[in-house]
């Protein structure tokens, strides 16, 4: 409460001139129009008095006019300084040339240590070169024409779930479309679809996970002391020990098959096999990490963009009678095939601004291991540095009517107008190698359930974003499926 009470932020330029000092703030919706679901852009002292009042404040909820404006951003209070980066050149500084000098911060690896190990994700210099370069023929089967048929399996099972539903039944979108692209993931990992028990039971587990996992919230940034790191929650270790004594056994079985002669060519068979230029090969923990890896941000990131897509298409009918145009005119009656997805270019606009308006990474956090300087901007030892896609997608300098779903904007004008600031799956040598895979897994998902289903929202009116793992709509949202 007494931080709250003196939460000033100041703000600076990319030259490093300090030049405003304010509270913090909050949300509600646009009156012109319809306005996809976001925190209205506030005053710092509406997001000051909103932190003092609101227990917990989502981060989303604590992001002033300032952040939505300027280069940098800082806040002096806490035990560290916090920097928030818009700035495109500054931003391709960070991730790419001097990146050692900004590896994963220490809160995120906190978070997601428990799960990931010192998987590819968090890890941090010369042991992700190391592994990173290890994994690069485990990556092969990830490639879009292999993953093609896996993708279609389970895409089939679930509009096939679907149809089997009551006319009108109602769905939670969010758990649906989890099922389904953690579907994908599995079969891909492990030539397994999630029907089979374990697979079940790796889901589950997993779902707990993302419900216990630390917030991301300023007030715990400025409480962190990046020399003692946050220990996690009792829930949190529970959950994250479940997935991993289940994927260990999904390896055992794995493992007694491949002894009794059994062949795969799949990811977890990469991982396995996988090894380094002296030969040596991950050890069984180092396995699970990398296979925790690849599920948890192959299906968290794909479902959370498809929600929001649906969900958008839902409140845009015009947009939506577009989509159903190029499914018709590109597919007529017969079913997606690879070669389609380089033709459906309206489809992936969407899919596009829809990863702007709601990137699922939507905070990429870093900590300053040297000093450096951002302009005339110090930036200490320990400093934790945030590259947010959310607020660098809304920026009112870089884009245009940013706060409005224009799928459109990618068609005529290419998308960004100053390079550098459409960035859904980071940048530099540690961004997304998942990205055409969500691609063609959205294009194949958003064709295959529109053409046979419409889905209407229930709670449209209460669907608002919350920064969880991945950008989630805070209770849900709620569809009766209608059949086409
Ligand atoms: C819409 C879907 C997706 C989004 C928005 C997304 C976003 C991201 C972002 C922003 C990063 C970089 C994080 C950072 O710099 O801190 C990342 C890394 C990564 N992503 Fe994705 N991702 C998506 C789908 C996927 C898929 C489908 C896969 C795998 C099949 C995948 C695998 C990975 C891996 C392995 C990394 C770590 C790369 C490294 O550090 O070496 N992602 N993703």
């Amino acid at each position: 409460m007494a931080q709250c009470l003196f939460y000033a932020v100041a703000v600076a330029d990319n030259q490093g001139e300090t030049n405003k000092f304010f509270m913090s703030s909050v949300a509600t919706f646009s009156a012109e129009g319809w306005r996809p679901p976001a925190p209205a852009l506030r005053s710092n002292l509406a997001i000051g008095l909103r932190i003092l009042f609101l227990r917990s404040p989502d981060l989303l909820q604590t992001l002033p006019r300032d952040c939505y404006t300027k280069d940098v951003v800082t806040v002096p209070v806490g035990l560290r300084p916090v920097f928030i980066v818009n700035h495109p050149e500054t931003v391709r500084r960070v991730l790419t040339e001097d990146r050692a000098n900004y590896p994963k911060s220490d809160l995120m690896v906190s978070a997601l240590s428990p799960l990931l190990g010192d998987g590819v994700l968090i890890a941090s210099g010369e042991i992700w070169e190391h592994d990173r370069q290890m994994l690069e023929p485990a990556f092969m089967h990830m490639r879009l024409a292999q993953m093609f048929s896996t993708m279609c399996a389970a895409v089939y099972d679930f509009v096939e779930r679907l149809q089997r539903l009551d006319t009108d039944a109602i769905i939670d979108l969010e758990s649906e479309l989890t099922h389904v692209t953690a579907d994908i993931m599995l079969r891909t990992i492990f030539s397994k679809p999630i029907g089979a028990s374990q697979a079940d039971a790796v889901f589950e587990a997993f779902s707990s996970f993302q419900k216990n996992s630390p917030q991301f919230q300023l007030q715990h940034v400025l409480a962190s002391d990046p020399h003692k790191p946050t220990l996690p929650s009792q829930d949190l270790l529970r959950d994250a020990s479940t997935v991993r004594a289940l994927l260990s056994d999904l390896l055992d079985e794995r493992l007694r098959m491949t002894a009794q002669g059994k062949v795969f060519v799949d990811f977890a068979q990469a991982v396995i096999d996988a090894r380094d230029a002296m030969g040596g090969s991950f050890s069984r923990e180092k396995i699970i990490d990398q296979l925790a890896v690849f599920f948890l941000a192959g299906h968290e990131t794909t479902a959370s963009s498809l929600s929001w897509t649906f969900f958008m298409l839902s409140q845009q009918p015009q947009i939506l009678g577009q989509v159903r145009d190029e499914i018709r005119e590109v597919l007529a009656d017969r079913p997606f095939e690879f070669d389609d997805f380089k033709s459906l270019s309206f489809i992936r606009d969407v899919f596009r601004e829809s990863l702007r308006l709601y990137p699922p990474a939507a905070f990429l956090t870093r900590r300053a291991v040297r000093e450096d300087q951002f302009g005339r901007l110090k930036i200490p030892v320990d400093s934790f540095i945030v590259i947010s896609p959310w607020l660098i997608h809304r920026h009112q300098v870089y884009w245009p009517q940013a706060d409005r779903f224009i799928p459109a904007r990618f068609t005529d004008h290419g998308g960004a107008s100053t390079p550098g600031t459409y960035l859904p799956f980071g940048l530099g040598p540690r961004a997304c190698t998942g990205a055409t895979i969500a691609h063609l897994e959205a294009s194949l998902i958003l064709c295959e359930v529109l053409r046979r289903f419409s889905f209407v929202p229930l709670n449209a009116a209460k669907v608002f974003p919350v920064s969880r793992v991945s950008v989630r709509p805070s209770d849900g949202i709620r569809c009766r499926v209608e059949k086409k």
